[in-house]
């Protein structure tokens, strides 16, 4: 109850800054870094400055509020801010716009202690736990005029009834659960996003019943450890409702299939160390269950893994690997990779690399190691060099594109079934649309098409994207 009041709370102030703006016409722009969580905690953002008024621009000179969602997982969303930030200074100056910064990035002290050194024009810091917050800290900002620094080192509640503006109408993220226990040696996320916390299952069901109500096709459920999702709830005996018997990641998916409406049901990212029989098998029976499962490496070796506090090795994650493969038909698998962890010698890396020619990956995120302050890997003497990072790195890209070129191959001549998702931003003629494996395909066709499942007989392939012709027919 307390935490619907909160939200209630912030009502209020969405209410008072819409009088305040009242007939102004004001506009926001919105930059959002990282993983689909952010996206989705951004699309809440957008909801609540719509609520108050404001309308989108993706012109930053124009914005009267300019927010930034930020990442902190590598070191390059860090570059990529504060070269941002040094551009809307001179905007900052001439205009007075509002700039304000929240997410992840937020919840590190040596960065908003540089922000507020080096770029006090920043009006507004907000953490991950105190997003739902922002119409609060945004009308202090500006009724009293000052700076606001809102961040919360305690893990927060979820905050449930938030507004929401999504980016597609076509396609939604539902997020699951917040946080994660894992503590691998390499991510920063468990220290700027909390322990594991699941929404409730009622939550979830009827966004999905309410989204596939709207005319959503397709969803996917957000979480930093999604085939954990009621585990520590379990665990530590915290209570909460069954709903349309719901108790474990598998049970969720077996009654998300049940949906009507929702034609295709995807999930990130699962730990291969919780992908349990019961999960395998939901996602074999389910049908609206997409085949693709995104199954995160990050190395091959097992002394490596092992450093990673990743809890399988090689073997296990390739017998997992097979299991999968045998119960699920059609499965593809996705995954990340990273290179140049601390101590990783050529030999290991090796070991990746076997992994990826076992497995055949539809597609693989790869990433060089990058140090995160506060993090166990920042702090191992054994660091790689860049230039070795880099070579390794190569060597996997050039695996994994011949890898994806000769799979390109076997979509040739095949029929596949395309959720239809929109014009091609490259051709105004040409329709876009994804199949069940993530495949972008690409073909002529009428836009009343745009929201269904179509079978495409697929005609040719060019390595990120593949071309379909229309059978004229509508599947089932
Ligand atoms: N350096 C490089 N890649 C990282 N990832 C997480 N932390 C780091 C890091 N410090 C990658 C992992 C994870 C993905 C979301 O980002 O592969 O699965
Ligand atoms: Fe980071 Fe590991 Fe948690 Fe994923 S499971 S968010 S990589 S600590």
């Amino acid at each position: 109850m307390k935490e619907e009041n909160n939200v209630i709370n912030q009502e209020k102030y969405i209410e008072k800054i819409r009088e305040l703006n009242n007939g102004k016409n004001l506009k926001y722009s919105i930059l959002t870094m990282g993983c689909q969580l952010n996206e989705n905690d951004s699309e809440k953002l957008c909801g609540m400055l719509e609520k108050m008024g404001y309308t989108r621009t993706e012109d930053v000179q124009e914005a009267d509020i300019n927010l930034f969602n930020t990442c902190c997982v590598r070191e390059n969303a860090e570059d990529k801010l504060f070269g941002k930030l040094g551009e809307l200074k001179r905007i900052k100056e001439k205009k007075g716009t509002i700039i304000a910064i929240g997410g992840c990035m937020m919840q590190e002290k040596h960065i908003t202690d540089k922000i507020k050194e080096s770029y006090p024009f920043v009006d507004i810091i907000f953490g991950t736990h105190t997003l739902y917050k922002f119409p609060e800290d945004l009308f202090t900002a500006m009724e009293e005029k000052r700076k606001i620094e809102d961040v919360l080192d305690i893990d927060g509640e979820i905050h449930e009834g938030l507004p929401i503006k999504r980016n597609s109408d076509i396609k939604a993220s539902v997020t699951i659960m917040n946080g994660c226990n894992n503590f691998c040696t390499y991510c920063i996320v468990p220290y700027v996003r909390g322990r594991e916390r699941s929404r409730s299952p009622r939550a979830i069901i009827e966004e999905v019943k309410e989204l596939a109500k709207k005319g959503y096709k397709e969803i996917t459920l957000l979480g930093q450890n999604v085939n954990s999702y009621l585990r520590v709830e379990k665990e530590k005996n915290i209570e909460f409702e069954e709903y349309e018997g719901v108790n474990s990641f598998a049970t969720l998916l077996h009654a998300l299939n049940k949906v009507d409406g929702i034609e295709r049901i995807r999930f990130v990212s699962p730990h291969p160390k919780d992908f349990t029989d019961d999960v395998i098998d939901a996602i074999a029976t389910c049908e609206k269950v997409c085949k693709l499962v995104h199954l995160p490496l990050q190395s091959g070796n097992t002394r490596v893994l092992k450093e990673m506090n990743r809890k399988y090795t090689k073997e296990q994650y390739l017998e997992l690997v097979e299991k999968m493969k045998k119960t699920i038909p059609n499965l593809t698998l996705s995954t990340d990779i990273i290179v140049g962890f601390p101590g990783e010698s050529d030999e290991e890396f090796e070991d990746t690399l076997d992994v990826v020619r076992k497995v055949k990956f539809e597609q693989v995120y790869m990433f060089i190691y990058s140090r995160r302050v506060g993090t166990p890997g920042d702090r191992m003497p054994n660091q790689i060099p860049e230039d070795v990072k880099h070579k390794r790195f190569n060597k996997l890209k050039e695996l994994v594109e011949s890898q994806i070129e000769e799979n390109n191959q076997k979509y040739v001549g095949t029929i596949q079934k395309v959720l239809v998702e929109g014009t091609s931003k490259t051709n105004e003629n040409m329709l876009t649309g994804r199949t069940d494996s993530n495949k972008v395909v690409i073909f002529e066709g009428d836009k009343s098409l745009i929201n269904k499942i179509i079978n495409l007989k697929i005609v040719s392939e060019h390595m990120w994207y593949l071309k379909g012709n229309l059978l004229n027919k509508e599947c089932d």
